[in-house]
């Protein structure tokens, strides 16, 4: 694998040191390009680093009317359903900073065809973000991992992976029986950075096995390799197995 390793005590420091790290891209990010284009995880540890976010020590440090904010993947509900990445992140941090409403942009879970939904996202994103080497260029993406090695909506066995020419996809999982939106690995790997969130003992024997050496690709997650740079945060749980060599 790909990417620098770092591993703190537990999930709240990880969420601790994501919100650090994001908080130093956007402040760089506005001060070279003037502006901040990020793409937010769901799951639990990111909710924690949006909680962190929200709070007067980041609220108010972190430049938000430059802010623009995407989704990496999204559940195909609508927006304001138990289920939704928007929703998660809209009560965790959107609705508590003074990010613009039209600086948000949302994929649209709630249409009933997934892959009308992907394609519009996928416009969007071609209109809204830099273009570096004439593809849309993300500052930042946060990810997450399941324990299953998928990150974003990008699950193990699906067609999704291959994805090359789109930068977003509508995807059917199987034993989710579900819909998902979800950014491609060609848009995932074009960004200047990637944060990979992974907290929590049910995902320490993937996590082994996605740094065991010569394993190759049996995991989406081994795909995310961005042109920019790469770095892990782990609490102590999930790199429990890890082998010596993959902390940095
Ligand atoms: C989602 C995600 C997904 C998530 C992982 C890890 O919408 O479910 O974006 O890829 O990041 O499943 O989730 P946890 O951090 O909750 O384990």
């Amino acid at each position: 694998m790909t990417g620098t390793v770092q591993v703190f005590h537990g999930m709240e420091d990880v969420a601790a040191a994501a919100a650090q790290r994001f908080s130093a891209l956007a402040s760089q990010s506005c001060a070279e390009r003037g502006a901040f284009h990020v793409a937010l995880a769901g799951g639990s540890t990111p909710r924690r680093l949006y909680a962190l976010l929200a709070t007067p020590a980041y609220a108010e440090a972190i430049a938000w009317d430059k802010v623009h904010i995407y989704f990496g993947d999204e559940r195909c509900v609508p927006p304001e359903h138990a289920d939704s990445n928007y929703r998660m992140a809209h009560e965790a941090l959107l609705s508590r900073v003074p990010v613009p409403a039209t600086n948000i942009h949302r994929m649209a879970g709630e249409l009933p065809d997934a892959a009308e939904a992907a394609a519009d996202y996928a416009r969007q994103l071609q209109a809204l973000l830099p273009q570096q080497d004439g593809q849309p260029c993300f500052d930042l993406v946060l990810l997450g991992m399941g324990d299953d090695g998928h990150t974003a909506s990008l699950f193990p066995g699906t067609t999704a992976l291959e994805e090359s020419s789109w930068t977003v996809a509508a995807v059917y999982v199987d034993k989710l029986s579900a819909w998902r939106i979800t950014l491609s690995f060609t848009a995932i790997n074009h960004a200047r950075h990637v944060l990979l969130l992974v907290t929590g003992a049910g995902k320490a024997a993937t996590l082994a096995q996605v740094f065991a050496p010569g394993v190759g690709e049996r995991f989406p997650v081994q795909r995310v390799r961005p042109r920019g740079r790469l770095e892990w945060l782990l609490d102590e749980a999930a790199a429990a197995q890890l082998p010596d060599e993959a902390r940095s």
